[in-house]
């Protein structure tokens, strides 16, 4: 019962692991016990966060790059997981973007942009990770979600609102098809968190303001609120959850 929350001697891909809130994810499972895959096309980005995972937890940990929206990409990401470590216990879909525009403007080429990455790219990395999950029964499958996946919001985040809903209902569906195969599919929900690309927010005292007084708990998330999250979606803790996404929102959702 006490070692619930252990990921000792578990192989976590987390793919998008050299962003604001894939960074913290990856050092997270680290500390915890994982050894982790650190992904995402910049190889100089991830292999600062694996050597950072390793010193940070003693833990080894590997930079592989991939595309998660070309198939043959991931292929080879999925195959030298296996040939290394022989097996993929967790996998951590953090990578994602967003392009604003204005609804009326919006051009199609931007929306199949952001459906390529954070749909497409959620579901080639999931059909990837299970196939080898299935062949063990065994696995845990985390996508990286968002409040806007439940609520609309208005400042051109149409797309991402639908891409984020896109993703809520693969996680469920996912879930219901890989229930019998014992894979978990469950999916962190952030509001805004203060990353590199929303450090902006942070550093205006106006926006901030604005950004912080929208959450109940009255402050902007941080990447480390989602670790807790995280380690438990992915530990043996929440062995007997599936399809459902955690809010890790001070609140939000709530109202
Ligand atoms: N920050 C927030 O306020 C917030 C709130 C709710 C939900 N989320 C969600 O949380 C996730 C992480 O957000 P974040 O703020 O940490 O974003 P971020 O800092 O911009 O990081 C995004 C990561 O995705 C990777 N990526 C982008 N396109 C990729 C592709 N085609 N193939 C592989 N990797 C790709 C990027 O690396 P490369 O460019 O090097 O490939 C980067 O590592 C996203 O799904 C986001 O929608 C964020």
């Amino acid at each position: 019962m006490k070692d619930m929350f252990k990921l000792d001697g578990k192989i976590a891909i987390v793919t998008g692991g050299a962003g604001g809130i894939g960074k913290a994810l990856a050092l997270g499972l680290g500390i915890h016990g994982a050894t982790v895959v650190v992904s995402s096309r910049n190889q100089g980005a991830i292999d600062a966060v694996a050597a950072e995972i390793t010193q940070e937890s003693g833990n080894e940990a590997m930079a592989v790059s991939c595309d998660v929206t070309s198939e043959d990409s991931m292929k080879d990401l999925i195959d030298r997981v296996k040939e290394k470590y022989g097996r993929i216990d967790i996998l951590v879909n953090a990578m994602g973007m967003n392009i604003k525009h204005d609804a009326f403007e919006y051009p199609i080429s931007d929306w199949e942009k952001l459906f390529d990455v954070n749909v497409k790219g959620s579901m080639i990395a999931c059909k990837a990770a299970g196939r080898v999950m299935r062949e063990q029964n065994y696995g845990s499958i985390i996508n990286l979600s968002s409040v806007r996946g439940i609520r609309g919001y208005t400042g051109g985040n149409s797309g991402y609102c639908a891409t984020k809903g896109a993703v809520e209902l693969i996680t469920k569906a996912l879930a219901l098809e890989w229930a019998p195969l014992g894979i978990p599919v469950n999916a962190i929900g952030p509001a805004l968190v203060i990353t590199p690309g929303t450090r902006h927010i942070a550093e205006d005292p106006e926006l901030a303001k604005k950004y912080a007084s929208a959450v109940p708990m009255g402050r902007i998330g941080l990447p480390e609120d989602m670790v807790g999250a995280c380690v438990y979606l992915a530990s043996e803790a929440s062995g007997f959850v599936s399809g459902q996404t955690l809010y890790v929102d001070g609140g939000l959702t709530a109202q």
